[in-house]
């Protein structure tokens, strides 16, 4: 018998600190009114100082589990995609296992926003291959630690949150084919410059502000975000033998209301079959998509035996598409 994986339990978690649009304007030059329209966010929740990126998986994670249905002991391995870790080494994914007190093979991917999708299809491999039965496969970002708070462009676009989805293996299939890409040439137009042996940290690199984000270009971010989410769901359609009538739920990264909707438009798939989930969220990275699913979920957007097309793009730059038949009954009352 063909042996699949399945997403069997979902979760998400916000730390509770809300900081809405008008917290910035007492230190940079924006408003409210400017972030909304350009981007949809009203708010982001942001982390108390002390807390981990680790501790966000965990609450996540126990949310998914109790989804699912499993003890921690049946865990037989651990997947956290983030670029905002804990520590440069070890993984946030062996803090995390730490803090659920097992033992199991556990480690990070780095495909910034792309990376909750990469960690999906990597996933689905270990089970469909036999190489493991139960995964926990987290998104987790503090990116209120590496924003710059003198540059407009790019502190106002982030959040903080954490979302994970329990992988089994399952008599039915679960994932219906990915689509992954990424282009290495435009590295820089979304990055962190220092830190790394490149350019190692010292007194200088502090005082030049280059531990945070960088995205010279914004614009040409929006244009490549549409163009590669659109394409790689296309691709991924074409080889399905489907067509975007097939799709019940589309759930975009969460990275700005206006890519999504140019997403939507250049798609062609019907408006209300997006998920939009950014006012509150705003742009938690590899979190964004497991954050958002888990939410649809809970409201009662996602029901049993839909096909949801998750799509994403990130710094690297990276991309993906991937389609998930759900097996999860309706969320608990
Ligand atoms: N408040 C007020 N004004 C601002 C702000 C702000 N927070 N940020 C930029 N501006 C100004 C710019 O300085 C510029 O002013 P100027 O005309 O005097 O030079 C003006 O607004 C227009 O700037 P643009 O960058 O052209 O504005 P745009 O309409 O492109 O919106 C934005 C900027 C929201 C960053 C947009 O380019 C975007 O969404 N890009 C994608 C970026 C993104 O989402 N990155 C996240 C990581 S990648 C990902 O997750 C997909």
């Amino acid at each position: 018998m063909t042996r699949y994986a399945a997403i069997t339990g979902v979760g998400s978690y916000l730390p509770p600190r809300l900081v809405p649009n008008q917290w910035f304007e007492s230190f940079v030059d924006t408003n409210d009114a400017w972030i909304r329209d350009r981007t949809g966010i009203e708010a982001r929740h942001f982390a108390d100082d002390g807390v981990v990126t680790s501790d966000l998986a965990l609450e996540a994670t126990r949310s998914a589990m109790a989804a699912a249905g499993i003890e921690a002991h049946q865990i037989d391995m651990i997947l956290v995609a983030t670029i905002t870790g804990d520590t440069v080494f070890p993984a946030t994914a062996v803090w995390l296992q730490e803090k659920l007190g097992v033992q199991c093979p556990s480690f990070d991917v780095n495909a910034a926003c792309a990376g909750f999708s990469y960690a999906l299809s990597t996933a689905n491999a270990f089970v469909t291959s036999g190489m493991a039965d139960t995964i926990v496969v987290i998104g987790a970002e503090i990116f209120s630690r590496i924003l710059d708070y003198t540059d407009r462009g790019t502190c106002v676009l982030f959040g903080d949150g954490a979302g994970a989805a329990v992988v089994q293996a399952s008599d039915a299939p679960g994932f219906e084919g990915a689509v992954l890409g990424a282009d290495g040439s435009a590295a820089q137009i979304l990055w962190m410059p220092a830190g790394g042996v490149r350019t190692p940290p010292s007194h200088a690199t502090v005082d030049a502000n280059d531990h945070t984000v960088r995205m010279p270009n914004g614009r040409e971010v929006f244009k490549r975000a549409v163009t590669e989410m659109a394409a790689a769901c296309r691709e991924l359609l074409e080889k399905s033998g489907l067509t975007v009538d097939d799709v019940d739920v589309l759930i975009p990264h969460q990275a700005n209301a206006r890519i999504m909707g140019a997403v939507v438009d250049r798609l062609g798939i019907d408006p209300a079959k997006a998920v939009v989930d950014v006012a509150e969220v705003g742009n938690t990275s590899a979190a964004s998509i497991p954050i958002a699913l888990d939410r649809a979920w809970r409201a009662g957007r996602i029901r049993t035996g839909d096909r949801v097309l998750l799509t994403s793009f990130g710094a690297g730059l990276t991309w993906a598409a991937t389609l998930v038949r759900w097996t999860m009954a309706e969320p608990p009352a």
